[in-house]
C-alpha cells in the first residue's frame, strides 16, 4: 500500500507536485446523490465568506468514488455562493476517473491522483468524505498533515464520514495549523439517542470513543442533556434536539453563534465544537 505517510517522492509543502504515483490506496467507490448534502450546506454556510473572498478559488473534491455526482452536487452548491468557483474531483482509481470525465463542464473537471493533490494551484477548500475511514488511524493523520501542507494559506478541509445514504455525519475542519472544529450531523425523523451518532465519528477520533478519552465524555454528557430534554420531545425531536445543545452549550464549548452555532444551525440537526475540547490525549504512533 502507498502509505499516505510516506509519499514515494519527497518533496517540500511549496513545490509543485511531481508525477509520481498517487500517495494512497484505491477503496470501496460507494457513494450516491445526496449523500453529502448535510455536509455541503454547512461547507457553504460557513466557508462561502472564505471563497468569496479568494482570488481564483480552486475547491478540490478528493476520493469522490464510483460516481461523478458528489463533485456535481458539490460544484452546483459552491458555484451558487462563489460562481466562478472551480472544483476538481480528484480519484485515485483511474476507471473511476475516465468514468466521471463525460460530466466535466467549464469550471468543474476529474482527475487521477491522491493524498498528494496533483493540481494547479494550491486549493481554497479541500473535500475527503469517506476516505479516510478505510485507512488505519496514524495514515489518516499523515493525510491530514500532507493535505494541510498543501493548502493555500487560507484553506480548509473538511473531512468526514457519513452512513450510507447520508442521514448521518461527522466531520473535522482543518486549517495549516491543525484541526479546529468537529461537526455533528443528522436527520433528526428517526433520531434516538446523540451517542448513535458515535458510528460515523471521523477516523481520528472514532477510536478515541473510550473511557477517559474527551469525547467519549462529551457523548456520555450529550446523552445526558439529551435525556433531560425528553419534555421538548412533545413538540417533536427538533425542539429536543435543540433543548439538548444548548443545555449542552453550558458544560461544553458548543458553538452557539453563526456561523457555527446558534438556533439556525442546531435546527438542522447539527452541531460545532472545537476540536480542542475532543482532542485525543496523544496522536497515534505510526
Ligand atoms: C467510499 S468512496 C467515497 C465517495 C464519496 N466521497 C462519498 O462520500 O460518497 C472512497 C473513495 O476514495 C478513494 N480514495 C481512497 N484513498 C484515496 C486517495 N489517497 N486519494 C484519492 N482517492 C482516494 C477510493 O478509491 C474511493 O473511490
Amino acid at each position: 500500500m502507498a502509505a499516505p505517510d510516506e509519499p514515494r517522492t519527497r518533496r517540500g509543502p511549496g513545490d509543485a507536485p511531481a508525477r509520481s504515483r498517487p500517495v494512497g490506496e484505491v477503496t470501496r467507490g460507494t457513494t450516491g446523490h445526496n449523500r453529502l448534502r448535510r455536509s455541503d450546506r454547512w461547507t457553504a454556510a460557513v466557508y462561502g465568506p472564505l471563497l468569496v473572498s479568494a482570488d481564483r478559488p480552486l475547491v478540490v473534491d478528493l476520493g469522490y468514488g464510483a460516481s461523478h455526482v458528489t463533485t456535481s452536487e458539490l460544484f452546483v452548491r459552491l458555484r451558487r455562493v462563489r460562481p466562478d468557483v472551480e472544483v476538481v474531483g480528484i480519484e485515485i482509481d483511474p476507471v473511476r476517473v475516465a468514468a466521471a470525465r463525460p460530466y466535466e463542464r467549464p469550471g468543474l473537471s476529474f482527475a487521477r491522483g491522491g493524498f498528494e493533490l496533483p493540481v494547479s494551484r494550491r486549493p481554497t477548500l479541500v473535500r475527503a468524505f469517506n476516505v479516510l475511514r478505510q485507512y488505519g488511524e496514524a495514515q489518516a493523520w499523515a493525510a491530514w498533515d500532507l493535505l494541510r501542507s498543501r493548502l493555500a494559506p487560507e484553506g480548509v478541509i473538511v473531512e468526514g464520514t457519513c452512513s450510507e445514504i447520508g442521514h448521518r455525519a461527522a466531520w473535522v475542519a482543518l486549517d495549516a495549523r491543525g484541526p479546529r472544529t468537529l461537526t455533528l450531523s443528522t436527520r433528526l425523523a428517526g433520531f434516538e439517542r446523540p451517542s448513535d451518532l458515535a458510528e460515523r465519528l471521523p477516523k481520528a477520533l472514532i477510536h478515541r470513543n473510550v473511557p477517559g478519552e474527551a469525547v467519549h465524555g462529551f457523548l456520555r454528557d450529550f446523552d445526558h442533556a439529551w435525556a433531560l430534554s425528553a419534555p421538548y420531545g412533545a413538540y417533536g425531536v427538533r425542539p429536543r434536539w435543540m433543548a439538548a445543545v444548548e443545555r449542552l452549550a453550558g458544560t461544553w464549548p458548543v458553538a452557539t453563534a453563526p456561523p457555527l452555532g446558534g438556533r439556525r444551525r442546531w435546527r438542522l440537526g447539527e452541531l460545532t465544537i472545537p476540536w480542542s475540547a475532543l482532542a485525543p490525549d496523544e496522536r497515534p504512533r505510526p
